[in-house]
């Protein structure tokens, strides 16, 4: 999710690499870098911080060349540091590379090379890369880095120069994006469009498995086996703001529909084999699960509304208790926090106030601290004994949606962790779990590939007063957060409850044409819960039921029914919210909404 630029040509590279990578920094990020190829020597600055201080230190020593690849950076693997910024370098400063993504199996290249005699200068995986290359290199880049990613794993995007190669920039797209801009003599690259577009619009899409050779007289494309590959030029008509968009008309919608890829990333490198899963940053203590007897999870918000998540898949497969707490009850509350308990704080920012004082709280009483957060370096992330880092890169709609799914996601990966420290997850039970984690990306996207129809049923919420959604269990979890988006970007009232309690009170609020919505995965109850539909259409509320595609029976009870692909009953959160989130965006688009800045909302929440 980092921001990639290159450019070879003519012109000094520098004040272009710098332009390009500051079109790319709405999204956010904390450390960047250039290399710069001048025909004999290859100069490196990068710096800490926001663009601006890279922008300062190459006002006091500018580099010249004509050849160059820039980065800005949101940190994976090390905290944002200088040295931890891109570019980096073989030990001999004769490859520079700069890479977007995650090598899995960078720990075990990193002792290979320095069984070899590599010595590392930074925490991440990408110096490994450089480092890769130049073992592999014999006066040809292409093929040093071809033969360099055959060893590497992951999703990632790479960009490789060489300094005995000026003119040359070579890359290579194994998931994360990368396009080339196509100029008069002079070619650039980027991993987003918006660096590039008041440059060219004359756009190349790298595919997956491709390998790049960029020179200023255009671009070959290959295969990493070495097929030749022809591809289409791009004209794109899109301005500078629908660019930065992707496309999308709303950030929120372009992060909705990252989230296939963003599961991707948050489960990369950690799964082991077909049973076992590996959390850098999670190093609890020998016995440590073994002798827990409690587990707190404090968060605010749509963290909080993952935390339920938690709860109920904790409770059920470790058969610890667990309490989930609103981080600002939480902090002023006198709760019995013990020393044998494990908090967990869950921040997309990782500076929540009052997530970070509820945490500050429970760590102050002898709890061990546990962070899910998507921010490397974030307060939350300093103060915790352990971080579990969600990967969803920059969210920029205050509206948080690709955030919840990956903390999601880290929960399930912790879920199995512990869960086979306590010996409560037999082989076959971790796998089938893996087996379903695997899965869902592929099954994110079948529900994605059915928007149009959220869309459509979206027409009849836009003139609603009231909208209520239930669920029991885990579907419970999902219902508060499907009517925390409703009420945030559509400004609909909106409620949600455990399917059972509507009859206590809530009921005498529905009237003819409430639309009712009820996430209805869960065997368990499901008989329960299709009784609340009931209820609520026994008094004319207009249902709606989100339901598995083989639930033949929610369509004989519903008047609507929002199909998800079938998947393990513990899973479906994953899959649930995301016809809730586009149900939001779409009655919040036709009520004419500010979608990405709803009112009187911030993205983080930094003060009481
Ligand atoms: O950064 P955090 O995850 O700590 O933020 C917590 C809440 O402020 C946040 O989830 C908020 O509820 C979102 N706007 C919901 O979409």
């Amino acid at each position: 999710m980092c921001g990639i630029m290159g450019y070879v040509g003519p012109a000094e590279a520098a004040p272009i690499l710098i332009d390009g990578l500051q079109r790319l920094e709405y999204r956010g990020y904390d450390s960047a870098g250039i290399a710069v190829h001048d025909g004999s020597v290859v100069t490196i600055r990068k710096a800490e911080g926001k663009l601006e201080r890279l922008v300062a230190l190459l006002a006091e020593s500018p580099p010249s060349g004509s050849t160059g690849i820039g980065h800005t950076r949101w940190a994976t693997h090390g905290p944002p540091t200088d040295f931890n910024a891109h570019p980096h370098t073989d030990p001999a400063g004769d490859i520079a590379v700069v890479h977007n993504g995650i090598i899995e199996n960078f720990l075990a290249l990193r002792e290979e090379l320095g069984e070899k005699g590599s010595r590392f200068t930074s925490d991440t995986d990408t110096e490994i890369l450089a480092h890769l290359i130049a073992d592999e290199y014999e006066e040809d880049l292409l093929e040093a880095v071809r033969r360099a990613v055959r060893r590497a794993e992951g999703a990632y995007a790479l960009v490789a120069m060489s300094r005995k190669e000026p003119g040359r920039i070579v890359a290579v797209r194994m998931i994360s994006p990368l396009i080339i801009g196509l100029g008069e003599g002079e070619t650039f690259l980027a991993s987003d469009i918006p660096a590039i577009l008041h440059r060219t619009r004359r756009i190349l899409v790298i595919e997956n498995g491709e390998i790049v050779d960029i020179t200023a007289d255009g671009v070959r494309i290959e295969t990493l086996a070495g097929a030749p590959v022809a591809r289409e030029t791009l004209e794109i008509s899109w301005n500078a703001e629908q660019a930065e968009k992707g496309g999308y008309p709303h950030f929120m919608i372009k992060e909705i529909f990252e989230q296939p890829d963003v599961i991707t990333e948050t489960l990369s490198g950690r799964i082991r084999g077909s049973s076992d899963v590996a959390l850098e940053g999670v190093g609890f203590p020998e016995g440590f699960v073994a002798g827990l007897d409690k587990i707190w999870i404090t968060a605010c918000g749509t963290a909080y509304h993952a935390g339920l998540v938690g709860k109920e898949i904790f409770e059920r497969k470790l058969r610890i208790p667990v309490d989930v707490v609103y981080a600002h009850e939480l902090r002023y509350r006198d709760p019995i926090i013990r020393p044998n308990s494990l908090t967990i704080a869950i921040s997309q920012s990782g500076e929540t106030a009052d997530t970070l004082a509820a945490a500050e709280l429970a760590k102050g009483r002898g709890s061990r601290l546990l962070a899910i957060t998507n921010v490397v370096g974030s307060t939350l992330s300093r103060i915790s004994d352990d971080v579990l880092y969600t990967r969803a890169g920059p969210e920029i709609a205050v509206a948080s949606t690709k955030a919840y799914l990956a903390m999601l996601i880290g929960e399930y990966l912790l879920t199995v962790r512990m869960g086979r420290d306590l010996g409560r997850y037999t082989d076959a039970e971790s796998a089938e779990m893996i087996d379903g984690l695997r899965h869902l990306p592929q099954a994110a996207e079948e529900v994605l590939g059915r928007s149009e129809d959220i869309a459509r049923l979206a027409e009849g919420f836009a003139g609603a007063d009231d909208v209520y959604f239930l669920g029991r269990g885990v579907d419970y979890a999902v219902a508060m957060e499907g009517s925390l988006k409703m009420k945030e970007i559509s400004y609909i009232h909106s409620e949600a409850m455990p399917a059972g309690e509507l009859k206590h009170g809530t009921l005498a609020l529905v009237t003819r044409g409430t639309p009712v919505v009820t996430v209805l995965t869960q065997r368990y109850v499901y008989d329960k819960t299709v009784s609340a539909i009931m209820e609520v259409k026994a008094r004319g509320a207009h249902t709606i039921a989100v339901a598995y595609d083989d639930d033949g029976n929610a369509a004989k009870h519903a008047d609507e029914v929002v199909r998800i692909p079938r998947v393990p009953d513990s899973l479906s959160p994953v899959l649930s919210a995301i016809p809730l989130q586009l149900l939001a965006y779409y009655v919040a688009v036709a009520r004419g909404h500010d979608i990405d800045q709803p009112r009187n909302l911030a993205k983080s929440v930094t003060v009481e």
